[in-house]
């Protein structure tokens, strides 16, 4: 269903002598008034547009922060405290920055996680699932770096042990290590490119690819929960006959999302900033000191799922890189997804009862992973099973355990589509559900 541009030939002289010229309201009708959705959309395709208003609020809050903020080893602590006390509304621009980015995340992993459940990256829409991931690679980088800027005690040994990652490579790990800090430790140098990339190359970055992102979608057209092409049933005038204009319908719909997601956003910022601890940690509010290892070295919540990965896969054969490369897979098997899934049938409504288990078994084993890499059992299980348990050997097994979970689920989508085994229900050819 490719989208169709339509010249609009506005009455208002100035806009007129515009348009002829550059048609950039055909261009914006073309993408909204008649932009074609699927008319049953539900509360999962809420979170695309609620990622663009996190992106602008991350920007917005960015440019406010870049004015006070100082990118050097020595005057960055103190410039966010500054920010914090002394700036006017300065504690607000901040943790609408740093809880944002937090909530940047749920509403990206649920984005990602509704392709998912409707079978949203598959053909014809694989380029939109990978942009998806390049932007999801960029935003974690983008969060990664701006995470070392306050340069609090878990910004610095955070940056060390990631950088340090690349130790790990044969031959040349560490002089990269030292290329990528400019230093043998993270310090000035560090800090100053990390400040560059993060308010300048990586949200533009950003911005380039959700743009595209969303040009890709507009022209296959919007997928839904009962994953048919509505493109398939048309009018004479070559509408799809289930779908909607997205403006005003969808449009009035995100400005109502919107405003739930900011007031649950203004509650958290207001009540709960740092979220007891997994949005901001206790440790990033004492200055970094490369005298002193904090006790807990970990990343925030997003990344533990992947952190736990590389603390639970053994070193083997003398090869200390495993962590590091299953890791690294974790993250780059999702970008084949629509190759490894050959089922035909997208929605989760209509497919067979082993992919329902299994994207149940995958969310919970990245929940499990998320928990066991924030240290949530190694604390709880002496109160549960009493202190002479060795604790972080049963989270190791724990998290090898739902470690092999999580990459089972690729292999067997692949297996169960590739051989035959998928038992789908009847897929009806127009929409069931009106929204
Ligand atoms: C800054 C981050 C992102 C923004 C602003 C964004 C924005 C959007 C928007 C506005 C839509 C259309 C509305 C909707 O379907 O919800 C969309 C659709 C989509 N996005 Fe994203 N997105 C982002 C990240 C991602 C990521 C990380 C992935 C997956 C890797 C992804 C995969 C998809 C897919 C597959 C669709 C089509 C869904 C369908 O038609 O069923 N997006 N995105």
């Amino acid at each position: 269903m490719a989208l169709k541009i339509v010249r609009l030939h506005p009455k208002n002289r100035v806009l007129g002598w515009i348009e002829e010229r550059l048609p950039w309201l055909s261009f914006v009708s073309a993408h909204t008034a008649t932009y074609y959705a699927p008319k049953n959309f539900n509360v999962w395709y809420l979170f695309g547009a609620l990622a663009g208003v996190a992106l602008v609020n991350q920007l917005f809050t960015g440019i406010f922060l870049a004015m006070h903020f100082k990118p050097s080893a020595a005057e960055a602590f103190s410039s966010v405290e500054y920010i914090m006390r002394d700036v006017p509304w300065g504690w607000l621009i901040r943790y609408m920055h740093s809880t944002g980015a937090s909530l940047f995340f749920v509403v990206v992993y649920l984005h990602m996680f509704r392709a998912l459940l409707y079978g949203s990256y598959k053909k014809p829409r694989e380029l939109v699932w990978v942009l998806g991931m390049l932007v999801y690679l960029v935003l974690m980088a983008e969060a990664f770096m701006g995470y070392v800027l306050p340069w609090g005690q878990m910004s610095f040994w955070g940056a060390k042990v990631i950088i340090s990652l690349f130790g790990a490579i044969p031959v040349v790990g560490n002089g990269l290590t030292e290329w990528i800090m400019g230093d043998y430790l993270p310090g000035d140098a560090t800090l100053n490119r990390f400040f560059a990339l993060h308010v300048i190359a990586l949200p533009l970055a950003l911005l380039l690819l959700v743009t595209i992102h969303i040009l890709a979608l507009h022209e296959m057209g919007s997928n839904n929960p009962d994953g048919i092409e509505i493109g398939d049933s048309l009018d004479a005038k070559g509408v799809p006959l289930d779908g909607i204009p997205f403006h005003p319908y969808y449009s009035v719909e995100d400005l109502l999302s919107t405003a739930v997601f900011l007031l649950v956003g203004a509650f958290i910022i207001f009540f709960a900033p740092t979220f007891g601890g997994w949005f901001l940690e206790h440790d990033n509010f004492v200055e970094a000191n490369r005298l002193v290892t904090p006790e807990h070295i970990k990343p925030v919540w997003y990344f533990t799922p992947y952190y736990a990965m590389l603390r639970v896969v053994p070193a083997f054969l003398g090869i200390k890189l495993w962590g590091v490369l299953v890791m690294f897979a974790a993250i780059a098997v999702l970008f084949f997804m629509p190759w490894l899934d050959r089922g035909k049938v997208k929605s989760i409504r209509y497919r067979g009862q082993g992919y329902k288990v299994a994207l149940v078994l995958f969310a919970l084993s990245f929940l499990m992973l998320g928990a066991i890499g924030a240290g949530v059992f190694a604390q709880a299980l002496p109160h549960w099973l009493g202190h002479d348990v060795d604790a972080n050997r049963i989270e190791t097994w724990f998290g090898r355990f739902w470690t092999a979970i999580y990459f089972g689920f690729f292999a067997f989508v692949w297996a169960y589509t590739r051989f035959g085994l998928e038992k789908t229900k009847p897929v009806p050819e127009r929409l069931t559900s009106h929204a």
